[in-house]
């Protein structure tokens, strides 16, 4: 089996996590006989110093013709702190998204046991947290009308959503709420006490989960759900929210597993599948070999899962889990005694290709600081 894959390395440590997801494909590849062909691709800050375009054609044209698409990060800080920046390497991302239309984007939340002290919240509210946010993610303020007046005085981004927008995305959280594996129980979140396209959601999700008896429908508003997600996070199942809410609750929620650099996801759509860290460019670690490079390697299980890989998706999780266990951690996880990026990717490697035994001497990899012979 062959498999095209776009690999998008982006800006700031996009590159060095994105490298060690490609080392663990390429033992994949070759650990089953299949193989990935990967097409590099140019978006963000590097694509705009490198074509003057955030999106150059060639990427959309890759990636329309691809079998799945392996993002890293993208975002510079010489846009962030310049709003008057007319290119800015985001909307290479947003044009990209809105082009391949990726309409969901699936955020997991777990907690891993041995990451708990790393969170500020108390060890009993994360035991069993494993939620799933679906994030809208081509509508909402994100892509409505954006104006600045004249003098530069008034500013205004338009919040729009269609029924049938939030039909697509709500089914196909209803769906996955159904699995035999979750709790049947999906969670709105809205902000339906203000806002009238919240008020659509509401009325289109109510509607639509008449067609799911098996689901129990909650609704929340989004400040309280803030404010859950903290205080009562195993309550949640499957969550569903809009673009912006999604964007800023899955950042919070990434505190409950430890680290932002952890959390992986998928965007689907209309056909095209895109997988990313949700992390984003992090640059002030850049070309540090400190970044976390698990965002990026459970992406691209969940990518293994998507090509219909699952066991090999499964055995990523389980080398990842063994590397959290074990304590072979980046600088996020534990500032003191941290491995580096490619390190983990190395150790990840290993342990896909059959080079780790059970039990392993924390010493000799130390040592080496990776390979375990
Ligand atoms: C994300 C990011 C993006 C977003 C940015 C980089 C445009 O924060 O994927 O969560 O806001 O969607
Ligand atoms: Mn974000």
């Amino acid at each position: 089996m062959t498999k095209n894959i776009v690999i998008i390395e982006g800006d700031g440590i996009g590159p060095e996590v994105t490298r060690q997801s490609v080392r663990i494909l390429n033992t994949i590849a070759e650990k089953t006989g299949n193989e990935f062909n990967f097409t590099y691709c140019l978006m963000g800050a590097d694509a705009i110093d490198k074509t003057g375009n955030p999106l150059p054609d060639a990427t959309i044209e890759a990636c329309l013709n691809c079998d799945a698409i392996l993002l890293g990060a993208i975002g510079h800080p010489k846009y962030d702190n310049d709003p008057s920046a007319k290119v800015r390497p985001e909307q290479g991302l947003l044009k990209l998204r809105k082009s391949l239309q990726l309409f969901a984007n699936i955020r997991p939340i777990n907690t891993y046991p041995s990451l708990h002290h790393l969170s500020p919240l108390k060890n009993k509210n994360l035991e069993g947290v494993d939620f799933i946010i679906f994030r809208e993610l081509t509508g909402g303020i994100y892509f409505g009308k954006k104006e600045l007046s004249e003098d530069g005085t008034k500013a205004t981004d338009d919040c729009v959503y269609s029924k049938s927008e939030i039909e697509r995305v709500a089914e196909l959280a209803f769906h996955f709420a159904q699995k035999p594996e979750r709790r049947k129980k999906l969670t709105l979140i809205d902000k339906a006490n203000v806002l009238e396209t919240s008020r659509l959601w509401r009325k289109t999700v109510k509607e639509l989960s008449e067609r799911y008896p098996g689901v129990t429908v909650d609704y929340m508003f989004v400040d309280n759900a803030a404010m859950q997600i903290i205080q009562n996070p195993k309550q949640f199942d499957v969550v569903l929210t809009e673009n912006m809410f999604g964007d800023i609750l899955s950042d919070e929620a990434s505190v409950l597993s430890g680290s932002l650099g952890l959390l992986p996801s998928a965007s689907v759509g209309k056909g095209i599948v895109l997988f990313e860290p949700i992390h984003g460019s992090y640059p002030q670690a850049a070309g540090k070999d400190i970044a976390n490079p698990l965002g990026s390697i459970l992406s691209a299980a969940m990518m293994l899962e998507y090509l219909g890989m699952n066991e090999e998706a499964a055995l990523i999780r389980e080398a990842v889990n063994w590397t959290l266990q074990n304590g072979f951690v980046t600088k996020d996880l534990d500032p003191v005694n941290f491995y580096f990026t490619s390190t983990i990717g190395e150790l990840i490697c290993d342990y896909v290709s059959g080079r780790i035994p059970g039990s392993v001497k924390k010493d000799n990899i130390e040592l080496r600081k990776s390979t375990i012979i």
